[in-house]
């Protein structure tokens, strides 16, 4: 039911991509069967055959059913009148904020755009009254290097800011919650680490910041779409993550979870709260000149910036609906599967294990000896991770469903050889 539900997706898009059709247009379709076969999901992600692809972690590669729901929107765009371009809009949006407010355990009007990860961090830090007034931030060093770096800034600029600090594998939950106190109003991590895949212990996290006051910011980049969320159970105030790697978009289309408690109060609106009408002739027949009228959307749509990526969205739609068919249980499994495979292959001479949660994270970090020499050998394979970026020495793995064991194999090859 629910494959077919992702087989049917956009019907609005459709009509139109059948007039296109009719029109003589091309239209692309790749359906994915029912019960697709793992070649058959392999199947949808070309880039595949050109390369070995390991890093989900990095960016999805662009797959089929994302390409066409891409495609589809461009026949709404290129062929649609007004109307059906509206309807395909709130098609898509309606859709995509309840699959993924059903994949964190939040509720569809608790789902928000922003443009990005960061920004959903940045309308927190804009937000947040309190920061104003002198609070304190308070991180750790295997969040996000851009989120640090902003709040590097900020510390410069005078906000208080603390960092804690880990080992270069995993921060523990005690000194962030040494860290946490009265002064506290925001606690801003990610909640899988894209540098060691390390998961923070969120719950407790959010407990204690809850206990002070503060609220609790989640990067979901690592985890939507890969690790289970349960935004209620785990404490989580407000959430936020692009689409283009475990939710198979493209990049400049985020996703927002704001709880309801949060909307218009701990956190105001800031560009988009609705639409102001001017209340005063020629604007209106009568009334108090410059006055304006101000009515607030009701839900997360209230931070919405504007006009959006609607080419993102859809590819988003095609990739939420594709995780939803699979199921984030079997899309984490087969990731762990190949770590574990991964793990068990390596020289442990050359190699050492950094991730401290192999078994629940989408990312295998390792530390290499010999970086240089690895990256040459990756290179002339063909095998793609990622290299050196958050620490001298690392390489970092993220498999995903489109993976095999052909492509274990290979990495292996080339890390070992
Ligand atoms: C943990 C984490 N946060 C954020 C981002 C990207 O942020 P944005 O979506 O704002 O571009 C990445 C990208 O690699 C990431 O790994």
């Amino acid at each position: 039911m629910r494959r077919k539900e992702f087989l049917s997706a956009g019907v609005a898009a459709a009509l139109v991509g059948a007039k296109a059709e009719a029109a003589g247009a091309r239209v692309a379709r790749r359906p994915l069967p029912l019960d697709p076969t793992p070649q058959d999901i392999r199947g949808q992600f070309p880039r595949l055959q050109v390369e070995t692809f390991l890093n989900g972690g990095g960016g999805t590669p662009l797959s089929a059913f994302s390409q066409e729901a891409i495609e589809r929107y461009l026949d709404v765009a290129r062929y649609g009148t007004g109307g059906e371009r509206g309807e395909w809009w709130f098609g898509v949006w309606d859709g995509l904020r309840g699959r993924f407010a059903s994949l964190i355990g939040a509720q569809p009007h608790e789902v928000g755009l922003v443009e990005c990860t960061k920004a959903g961090e940045q309308l927190v830090l804009d937000g947040l009254p309190a920061l104003d007034a002198g609070a304190t931030v308070v991180t750790n060093d295997l969040h996000f290097q851009g989120s640090l770096h902003n709040l590097e800034g900020r510390r410069r600029a005078g906000s208080r800011v603390v960092v804690v600090r880990g080992d270069g594998r995993r921060v523990p939950t005690e000194r962030m919650l040494d860290a946490i106190d009265d002064r506290t109003s925001l606690v801003t991590v990610s909640l899988v680490s894209n540098v060691t895949g390390h998961v923070e212990d969120i719950r407790e996290i959010s407990r204690v910041a809850h206990r002070h006051g503060a609220v609790v910011f989640a990067d979901v980049i690592q985890a939507a779409g890969i690790v289970p969320i349960d935004v209620e159970a785990m404490g989580i105030d407000v959430a936020a993550c692009s689409t283009y790697k475990w939710l198979f978009g493209i990049h400049g289309a985020g996703l927002l979870y704001v709880a309801e408690r949060h909307q218009g109060r701990t956190l105001p609106d800031t560009i988009w709260p609705g639409g102001a009408r001017r209340l005063y002739p020629p604007f209106a027949e009568s009334g108090t000149p410059g006055s304006l009228s101000f009515t607030p959307r009701e839900d997360a749509d209230r931070y919405r910036p504007g006009h959006v990526n609607y080419l993102g969205y859809a590819a988003a739609d095609a990739g939420l609906r594709f995780v939803e068919a699979v199921g984030v249980d079997a899309l984490l499994a087969h990731t762990v599967a190949l770590n574990h495979q991964i793990v068990n292959g390596l020289d442990r001479d050359r190699f050492e294990v950094l991730s401290p949660h192999v078994d629940r994270s989408p990312i295998l970090s390792l530390a290499a000896r010999d970086l240089a020499g690895v990256r040459a050998r990756l290179a002339e394979s063909g095998v793609v991770v990622s290299t050196g970026g958050d620490r001298h020495d690392l390489i970092r793995i993220s498999p995903a469903i489109y993976n095999d064991q052909t492509d274990v194999d290979r990495l292996l090859e080339a890390l070992n050889g």
